[in-house]
């Protein structure tokens, strides 16, 4: 169930009367599209009952605007470490600022996304819900934290603060005598496939692209999405429902010594699965979190498992879910007498895994291709997969079917106007989105300058779609690219080490108005990427690092610095 500390809010008899025909606002912090798709389903279903009502990202939203805000409603993710995502960080450094105004007519609701296998867990929501109350806010629903499966949760919190904004908004239509208030019987027309009804898609080619001899395993994926009605836009991702993997589902039936043929509930509504299905298809195995373990240390009658979720122990807890999954729990912890349902019922639901779409609709319509690279890794005495790359690495064959949804991401949009110049940072699997870009170019012959920078370990066994960047170099799809093999020589060369060489040229294309996309990894990838972009700019531009500093915060305001990262 969602996590609320927040306290149960109530408005007075008098503020609901003076609420006449209030505007919400609803903004949205998202990195993967979870939260925007959510601010959008928000924003539907109030337009649907008359709301004045008005979306956008943190980003797209002026700070000074706030002051004219009635009823506020934000839906943040959190990333890494407890950070805002990219999209609400300016907007997130302004409410705690000392320029942030007062905001008394505010009333305001928060709808925080998160994993509760990080120790900063839903972050960002927690702290626009605390700043929003402290600059005088009125909170009109409590804030709701998800977890990964946040279908449950989310949908409580719309319909909670639709049900306190109805009546509001009754009382407002008696204050005015305007009748009509009723407008909930228009249901919400939903796509036909989505999320929540995700598409059976045909696997049509499943290749690993590397050569023999490479350190790594790249899938090419291809998917039929005919008679889907599916559609996308370079920079969208297409969500995966993966399968954890049978060998790991036996192994943890048989350690804790179940029948896999029991049934077991996978929902609140009581829909029963056999237990084996339920592992495979429903539930998350290879994944432990702190309620997880507070649970099973309810459930089995063990001391051990008791003694590490006490208060106290957190730094233990934390190294113990480390890397750990369920086979884990079960053999350190042997479960005595614990029934399956009750055992099914502290478990996250199986969440989708998404992947930026490394193809062009325009260029295929009926067909949507991925590039993913397969997870594995040691770790606490085992060899360990990632669920959906491994299941594409290992057990997904032409003909099978994958259940799909596409995930549209604002956050990642390739310029409008044509001519507007683009750079493309992508190592590795990060290259897919340009991919989709420059097929999608190629398709619509659009004009504008197109630069590349690819990156991997070795030239000859890890250049992945080597073949057709070249042919778009050659048809001026692509005009410049410049790549990195980071072991082909003694010394490592990134990126960024090819940024760094051509920042002269680079410069002189931001200065032409160009935008700057990074896809790829995070960790170090992502931040290097950042601080070459700074250096680069202090150097070519002769500006301090502050100044830098505000340059390419300005672009990213302006969309021409996006990232897509993880
Ligand atoms: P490596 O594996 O030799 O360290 C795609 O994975 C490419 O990104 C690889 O060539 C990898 O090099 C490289 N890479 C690793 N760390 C990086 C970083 N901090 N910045 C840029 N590229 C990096």
């Amino acid at each position: 169930s969602p996590v609320r500390d927040a306290p149960e809010a109530e408005l007075s008899p008098n503020k609901v009367a003076q609420i006449t025909s209030r505007e919400v606002r609803i903004l949205f912090g998202s990195d993967t599209g979870n939260g925007q798709a959510l601010a959008e389903e928000m924003f539907q279903k109030l337009e649907e009952r008359d709301f004045k009502v008005s979306l956008s990202s943190f980003d797209d939203f002026k700070p000074k605007d706030l002051k004219k805000v009635q009823d506020l409603l934000i839906v943040t993710s959190t990333h890494g470490e407890g950070d805002p995502p990219d999209n609400a960080l300016s907007f997130h450094e302004f409410l705690h600022s000392k320029r942030a105004p007062k905001l008394e007519d505010v009333r305001f609701s928060v709808l925080s996304l998160g994993d509760q296998s990080y120790e900063f867990f839903c972050q960002t929501g927690k702290d626009f819900d605390k700043r929003l109350e402290e600059l005088g806010g009125e909170r009109l629903y409590p804030r709701i934290d998800c977890d990964v499966d946040f279908d449950e949760p989310a949908a409580d919190w719309v319909e909670g603060v639709l049900g306190t904004l109805h009546v509001s908004q009754e009382v407002d239509d008696t204050v005015e005598n305007l009748g009509q208030v009723d407008s909930s019987l228009l249901t919400t027309k939903d796509p036909v496939y989505s999320r929540s009804n995700p598409f059976k898609a045909e696997v049509l080619e499943n290749l690993n692209l590397n050569g023999r001899g490479s350190n790594k395993e790249t899938r090419h994926l291809e998917l039929s999405l005919e008679g889907s009605n599916l559609a996308f836009e370079p920079g969208d991702s297409l969500g995966i429902f993966p399968k954890n993997d049978p060998s790991l589902v036996d192994k943890l039936i048989e350690q804790i010594g179940w029948n896999p043929e029991d049934s077991v509930p996978i929902n609140k509504q009581g829909e029963q699965r056999t237990l084996r299905d339920a592992l495979l298809f429903n539930f998350e195995i290879t994944r432990l979190t702190k309620p997880l373990l507070e649970q099973a240390a309810q459930l089995f009658t063990n001391d051990g498992l008791k003694k590490l979720v006490k208060p106290g122990q957190e730094e233990e807890l934390k190294s113990y879910i480390d890397g750990r999954d369920l086979l884990d729990l079960v053999q350190d912890f042997q479960p005595q007498g614990v029934s399956p349902s009750e055992f099914i019922q502290a478990l996250r639901k199986i969440p989708a895994r998404l992947y930026s779409i490394t193809s062009s609709f325009k260029a295929n319509p009926d067909e949507v291709h991925l590039t993913i690279g397969t997870v594995r890794y040691h770790a606490h005495g085992r060899d360990r997969k990632g669920v959906c790359s491994g299941e594409c690495g290992e057990r997904v064959e032409p003909g099978e079917f994958l259940p799909v949804y596409i995930q549209h991401n604002r956050n990642f949009k390739f310029p409008t106007d044509s001519k507007t110049p683009v750079i493309m940072i992508g190592p590795g699997t990060g290259v897919a989105p340009f991919r989709s870009f420059l097929e999608d170019r190629e398709e619509s012959g659009m004009e504008g300058k197109t630069w590349l920078f690819y990156g991997d370990q070795h030239f000859s066994t890890d250049f992945l779609y080597q073949i057709e960047w070249q042919k778009w170099l050659k048809e001026g799809v692509l005009s410049r690219m410049d790549v990195a093999f980071s072991r082909d020589r003694p010394e490592k060369v990134y990126v960024q080490h090819r940024m760094l060489e051509r920042s002269k040229d680079l410069f002189q294309w931001l200065k032409d108005g160009a935008s700057v996309y990074v896809c790829g990894d995070e960790k170090r990838m992502a931040n290097d990427v950042h601080t070459t972009l700074l250096t680069i700019i202090k150097q070519e531009g002769n500006m301090s690092h502050e100044e830098a500093e505000v340059y390419l915060s300005e672009m990213r305001q302006q969309k021409r610095y996006q990232r897509d990262i993880y």
